[in-house]
């Protein structure tokens, strides 16, 4: 993929997240999350790609758009495959919470993981505790790898989870453990990023999230050069069998990053809709609104943040 495509995908994060921004507080997530699918979906026609959404809103009787199948793009080449998540945390943007994005992952076809929308256990760390960590150790030795690896005591290591009554006896361990906890409501995504990112205070994720929002973090954990390990959660006989169908005969399967996203041909971009750790939120001042966005590509490992500001009027937003 050429370098310049990276660029033409944060436009494409930068509109959706002016979209639902604008929606912020309202208590109305439906609403927010159709205002970012509908302008990402528009802003898709200008990019030069053939694209397929591989992981999107859903599947195609679920969602009018960016439903799994969906072609995108102005044309090609290169053919890609796409996963978005226009509003990554609707929960965050209906009452105004921290770290809301818009992403997008783009890779040669065939290169992401088909995840299905169910549920993945998963653990991240930064580029220096990557190779460290692994899914099935106890936490307390995970805690111990990653203290060393920032050559710090395991008490300023801080683990962050999402707040979930499933993962009570994972928090008690890293309690246990003694590290310090973040809990957060919703947005695991950013929160598998920041532990990559310098100065988020933020060292390792734990716990269980969406698949697809997974796969998503690996595509920004590739480029960031740290590590994420995924397990999937089937929770009856026919996600098994989904799981089974997209081409993993052991629906349990550990997945290590390569499995979740082949070579590092893969470009990343978020843009902050509420304000977060490592981006701030959109800013509306007079007929104009500034974004801030992250923007990847993992062949280079180069990583920008661009910082823009936009005309309302002619965004038609
Ligand atoms: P949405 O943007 O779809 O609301 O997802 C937010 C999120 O918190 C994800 O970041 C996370 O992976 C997933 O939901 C967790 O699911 P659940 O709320 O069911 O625990």
């Amino acid at each position: 993929m050429e370098r310049e495509l990276a660029l033409e995908f944060v436009r494409v994060t930068e509109v959706a997240a002016l979209a639902a921004a604008r929606l912020m507080g309202k208590g109305d997530k439906e609403a927010a999350d159709q205002a970012a699918v509908d302008a990402m979906r528009r802003m898709f026609d200008t990019v030069h790609v053939d694209g397929t959404v591989v992981i999107g809103e859903g599947e195609m009787d679920e969602a009018p758009m960016l439903y799994i199948g969906e072609k995108v793009g102005a044309g090609g080449p290169p053919s890609v495959d796409i996963a978005v998540d226009p509003l990554e945390g609707t929960n965050l943007v209906a009452k105004g919470g921290p770290n809301a994005l818009s992403v997008v992952a783009v890779a040669p076809r065939g290169h992401f993981l088909h995840a299905p929308d169910i549920y993945m256990d998963k653990i991240a760390v930064g580029p220096k505790a990557a190779g460290k960590i692994h899914l099935d150790a106890p936490v307390i030795d995970n805690l111990k790898a990653v203290a060393e690896a920032y050559n710090k005591e395991i008490e300023d290591v801080t683990a962050i989870i999402l707040d979930r009554e499933r993962h009570e006896q994972i928090i008690a361990e890293i309690r246990e453990a003694g590290a310090r906890v973040k809990l957060i409501t919703d947005g695991d995504v950013s929160a598998a990023i920041a532990t990559a990112v310098e100065n988020t205070g933020v060292d390792i994720l734990f716990g269980i999230g969406g698949a697809p929002e997974g796969v998503i973090a690996a595509a920004a954990l590739k480029c960031l050069g740290g590590e994420i390990q995924g397990r999937l959660c089937p929770g009856d006989e026919k996600e098994c069998a989904r799981i089974k169908e997209m081409g993993l005969a052991d629906p349990r399967q550990l997945l290590l990053l390569d499995d979740l996203i082949k070579g590092d041909d893969v470009i990343f971009a978020a843009t902050g809709i509420t304000d977060g750790d490592m981006l701030r939120g959109v800013r509306f001042f007079g007929n104009r609104a500034e974004t801030s966005s992250l923007v990847m590509r993992g062949h280079t490992g180069t990583i920008r943040f661009v910082r823009a500001t936009h005309r309302l009027d002619k965004k038609k937003i």
